[in-house]
Parts: structure tokens; sequence; C-alpha cells
């Protein structure tokens, strides 16, 4: 080392953030591929179809523009989400803020970072919402569900014992984060489970955090939203990632009611501080996608209709060969069981043996909060090309069944053949 410089202390770094599961995971499969493995990639939930043409059409016309925008969002861009938010739940546009981000995920740690206190968090619940609260310092406090046919189903009576036995127990349960339909079980909470927890939420002073980013996938057309019940109690987030395929444009929003005081200013003010605002072409090619074109509602239509179909041969395979699986309700996951079928002592062994023997790359249950021992893993049924899916569906007038699936899906369907040989050598 030159006599000149200096060499400092190890630096102190807070409690390590591994890297997320999805996106690991997807490392993992990049790697394996460029190895020349054959890879099943059923790790991320990485929308397949292309980029609507339109928003495409109105990215190039803005691309040019290279300005910081306001930090909240371009106002003609919060104008449209704020209407297309009243087409789609009702809500009053004059009784919400709308906050633009790169990406629902940010808006989400921004909200945890700005109500202070613990967070309610439905098991299984998406990858990236406990490690925010771990990074913010907050506990979680997990709420028990119970995944059946019709739905993931909270009661809000369970739900109010979680809370008074936490804030008993000396825990302070200020939020509470939905997600619906879900990933990781691609269930929905049914309507009625809804208002039962709204009521409990706004009885309890607790504020709803509503992930709705798959809400536009759901396979009977039915758009939920708690905000129904509790508009002035419940944040919506939402963006362009899952519905328009789009999630590499890192566009999100935030609804924000104006009834929870100073918490749009606190937002802003975060944001303020850390990403400033979002890219100013893609903020304003997003217009386009909230104003109901009808190009843009066919092609959620279509996208909801194919992931129906995949989503829903996949469960039927894998029940053929003894795994426990539920349809999907919406978008495009699914959480199947193992128990039956595997008796690795954890869902992550499970996982890596059926990555070594059959290239089927599938997180662990274990990522999203359930317990090693449960073998459940989590599928994303998206390894197929969206166009050519697309093209299928209109050959096929619109509409598909699951045995449609290999045609436009072969390597989803491989990837069935791929389980069919795992749950066999099990027993061999
Ligand atoms: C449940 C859930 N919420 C939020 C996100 C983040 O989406 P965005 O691209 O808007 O950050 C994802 C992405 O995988 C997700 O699955």
């Amino acid at each position: 080392m030159p006599q000149d410089t200096f060499s400092p202390a190890p630096v102190r770094l807070m409690p390590s953030v591994p890297l997320s599961p999805t996106l690991e995971a997807d490392a993992l499969a990049q790697k394996l591929r460029r190895d020349g493995r054959e890879v099943y990639h059923m790790g991320f939930g990485q929308a397949p179809f292309p980029a609507p043409q339109r928003l495409v059409d109105a990215l190039n016309i803005h691309a040019h523009e290279k300005s910081y925008l306001p930090v909240a969002g371009l106002p003609e861009l919060r104008q449209a989400v704020a209407t297309h938010q009243q087409r789609l739940i009702g809500t009053d546009p004059e009784a919400v803020d709308v906050l633009i981000a790169p990406g629902s995920k940010l808006i989400i740690y921004a909200v945890q970072m700005a109500i202070e206190g613990d967070l309610l968090l439905p098991v299984p619940s998406w990858v990236s919402y406990a490690p925010q609260a771990a990074m913010l310092g907050q506990k979680v406090i997990p709420v028990a569900t119970d995944l059946t046919p019709e739905g993931m189903l909270i009661s809000g009576a369970a739900l109010e014992r979680t809370i008074q036995d936490a804030r008993a127990a000396g825990q302070n349960p200020t939020k509470i984060l939905l997600n619906y339909p879900s990933n990781p079980t691609g269930l929905t909470i049914p309507q009625e489970q809804l208002q039962d927890i709204a009521k409990v939420c706004v009885a309890h002073g607790v504020t709803i955090i509503a992930d709705e980013i798959y809400g536009r996938l759901v396979f009977d057309g039915r758009y939920r939203s708690i905000a129904r019940y509790a508009p002035d109690n419940t944040v919506v987030t939402s963006g362009l990632s899952k519905h328009l395929s789009i999630g590499g444009w890192r566009l999100g929003i935030g609804v924000v009611p104006k009834a929870i005081t100073g918490l749009f200013e606190a937002l802003t003010g975060i944001a303020s501080e850390t990403w400033s605002c979002v890219a100013a072409p893609i903020q304003m090619a997003a217009i386009e996608a909230y104003q109901g074109h009808e190009d843009i509602e066919e092609f959620v239509k279509d996208s909801t209709v194919i992931h129906a179909a995949v989503t829903r041969f996949v469960a039927e395979g894998l029940r053929e060969i003894g795994i426990k699986c539920l349809d999907a309700q919406g978008g495009f996951y699914l959480w199947p069981d193992f128990g039956t079928v595997a008796d690795h002592p954890t869902s992550e062994a499970l996982s890596r043996d059926l990555m070594m023997q059959e290239g089927i790359v599938a997180l662990p249950g274990t990522a999203f909060g359930a317990p090693p021992e449960a073998l459940r893993l989590r599928l994303s049924t998206c390894d197929f090309d969206g166009a050519e899916a697309l093209a299928f569906l209109r050959k096929a007038g619109g509409r598909l069944t699951p045995q449609d699936v290999p045609q436009f899906a072969p390597r989803v369907a491989a990837a069935l053949d791929g389980f069919r040989r795992f749950v066999h050598a099990q027993h061999a």
C-alpha cells in the first residue's frame, strides 16, 4: 500500500438485508441458463406480455423530455389516476391525493416508514413487506389466514383478537398490509370479509395499506377494493407492472386519503429526500394507461384470460400427481403444498432439489412467512412468450381452455412434466 493512504476501521453496517428472494431466484435462473442448463423459471413474477403499443408510442413521443417533475408526480397523470380510481372503485377524487413513485414497492415502504408502530401481516404474504418493516425497525404481527377454494379468508373477529392480544402483549399494531389477489397464493379476499376487516380496522385505528397491484387481473372480472368500505382509512397502492406487463418501467401509484392528516405530506417528504420523481417520459406515457382506452382495456382482458388458463392448467396438472393446489382466483401465482408427495425437511430443501433435478426454479414458502417444515412453494406461471400467447388467443376467438396451454406455453407444460418426474422419483 502506498505510504500516503490510510486504512480505515471496519465500516459498521446495518444488519444485512439479503437480496429479495424473488430477485435472487431470477439471478440464479439467469446464471443456470448461461451455464447451458434448461431452466423452467417459476421463481419470478415478471408479467410476460409485450408492452402495450399505445404506451410504447407515447414513450417514443416523450423520449426527449428531460426535466425533473414535481415530487408527487406529473399533475396530469395524478389527475388521470384519480379519475381512473373513481371509475374502478368509486373513490371520491376530491378526498384523495395521488402519489407517483418508481414502483409501488417504494410507496409501500414509504407508507410503512411514515406510519409509526407495528405491522399486522397476513401469513403468507409477499416477500418484501416483512423485510421492509425490519429495515425500519418495526415489528411484524402475524395474522392467520385460511386458504380455501372461496379465497384467502381473514375473519374480522380473528383479526380483532389478534389486535387485542398484540396490544395486551405491549405491541403497537397501527397498520395492516393486505394484498388481493395475493402473491403468493393467487387467492383473493372475499368481498364480505373485506367489509368485516375494514370495520375492525376503523374501530381500532389501524390504517389499511391495500396492495391492489393484481386487482385488475382477477378472473371473475370483479374489481375488489377495501377502500370502498373504509375510504378514509385506506391507502391503495398499485401500478403498471402486472396488468400492463411493464414492471421495468417502474411506475407505481399510491392513493392516499386526505382524511389521514399529514400522511401525504410525509410521503412526499420521503420522496423528495430519496427518489425525487419518476422518469419524465415514463410519467407522460403512463397517462395513456389511465384513460380507459379500449385497446388498453382489451390488453388487460386478454392477459387475464391467458393467466386464468395457464394457472388452471398448472393447478390441475399438480393435483393429478397428488400435490395439493387450489386454483388461483387472479394474478399468476400458485401456492402448492408438496407435503403429500415429498418428505424434505424444509421447503428450501425441496426447492433446491427441484432446481438441481429438474431445472425448475420455484421459491420456498419460507420466503413468504410459511413455517420451514410446510412444504409450500410459490410458483409463478409466466415462463411463456406473451406475444405468442396473445396471437393464439386471437386465433382461438378470445377463449381458452387449460388444454390449449401447451400449444402457446410449452415451457410451462415442460415444467409440469418435470414435476411429474420429480414426484415419481420421490416414490421410486
Ligand atoms: C404483491 C406485490 N406487491 C408489489 C409488487 C411491486 O410492484 P412494483 O413493480 O409496482 O414495485 C409486487 C411485485 O412483484 C408484488 O408481487
